[in-house]
C-alpha cells in the first residue's frame, strides 16, 4: 500500500513537471532545449574575457550555459533569467554554491537589464525581435555586447559570426552594439 502510494505520487509529480514544461514552452514560444556542447564552446569563446560587470543569460533553461559562463568569468556577476518553473528550479539548485551566479525566476523582457555589460542567449526569432525592441527602448546609445546562439538580431551587424561544428551547423553571433534610439513617429 505504502509503496503503491509512493509510486503513484512520483508518477504524478513527474507528469505535472512535464506538463509545466510543455505549457511554458507553448506560452514562451521556445522549449528549454540546451545549447549543444559545440555551440556552448563557441558562445564562451565570444564572451569578452575578463568581464567584471553584469552578464545576463536570457532564458537559462536547465542552467548548463549559465554555470559555464559563471566559471569562465569569475569576476563577473552572472544573472540567469528563466520563466519556466521546472527548468528554473533545476538551474537554481545547480547554481547553489556558485558565488557569482544568481538564477532569477521571471521574464527577462520585464526585467532590469540596465546594468548589463554582456547578454548571452539562445532564443528564437520572435524573442530576438522583442529583445531588440527592449534594448532600443531602454538602452539607446549605451554600448553592450550580445552573444546569441543560432538567432541573429535582425538589422544589426554582428562583429563576429562562428559556424558551429554540430549537426545543425548553427551560427553563433557576437554583437558589440549601441542600440539605436526609438524612431520618431
Ligand atoms: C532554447 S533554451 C536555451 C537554454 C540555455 N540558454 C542554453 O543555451 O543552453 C531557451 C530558454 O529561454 C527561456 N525563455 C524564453 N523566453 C523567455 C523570457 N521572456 N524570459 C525568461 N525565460 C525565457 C525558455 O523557457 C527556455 O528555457
Amino acid at each position: 500500500m505504502g509503496d503503491g502510494w509512493a509510486g503513484a505520487t512520483l508518477v504524478g509529480v513527474v507528469a505535472l513537471g512535464a506538463l509545466s514544461v510543455i505549457v511554458s514552452a507553448l506560452r514562451l514560444g521556445i522549449s528549454p532545449m540546451p545549447s549543444s556542447r559545440a555551440a556552448r564552446r563557441a558562445v564562451l569563446s565570444l564572451v569578452p574575457p575578463g568581464v567584471t560587470g553584469e552578464v545576463h543569460e536570457l532564458g537559462c533553461g536547465w542552467g548548463g550555459l549559465a554555470l559555464a559562463v559563471a566559471r569562465q568569468c569569475p569576476h563577473a556577476r552572472v544573472i540567469a533569467w528563466e520563466a519556466s518553473l521546472v527548468p528554473w528550479l533545476v538551474s537554481a539548485v545547480r547554481a547553489r554554491g556558485v558565488a557569482n551566479l544568481e538564477v532569477r525566476r521571471g521574464d527577462f523582457l520585464r526585467g532590469d537589464l540596465s546594468r548589463a555589460e554582456v547578454l548571452v542567449c539562445y532564443l528564437f526569432t520572435g524573442g530576438m525581435r522583442a529583445l531588440a525592441d527592449k534594448l532600443t527602448r531602454e538602452r539607446p546609445g549605451t554600448a553592450l555586447c550580445i552573444v546569441s546562439n543560432t538567432f541573429a538580431l535582425h538589422g544589426w551587424t554582428p562583429r563576429d559570426t562562428l559556424v558551429v561544428d554540430d549537426v545543425w551547423r548553427s551560427r553563433v553571433y557576437r554583437y558589440d552594439a549601441v542600440p539605436p534610439g526609438p524612431r520618431a513617429p
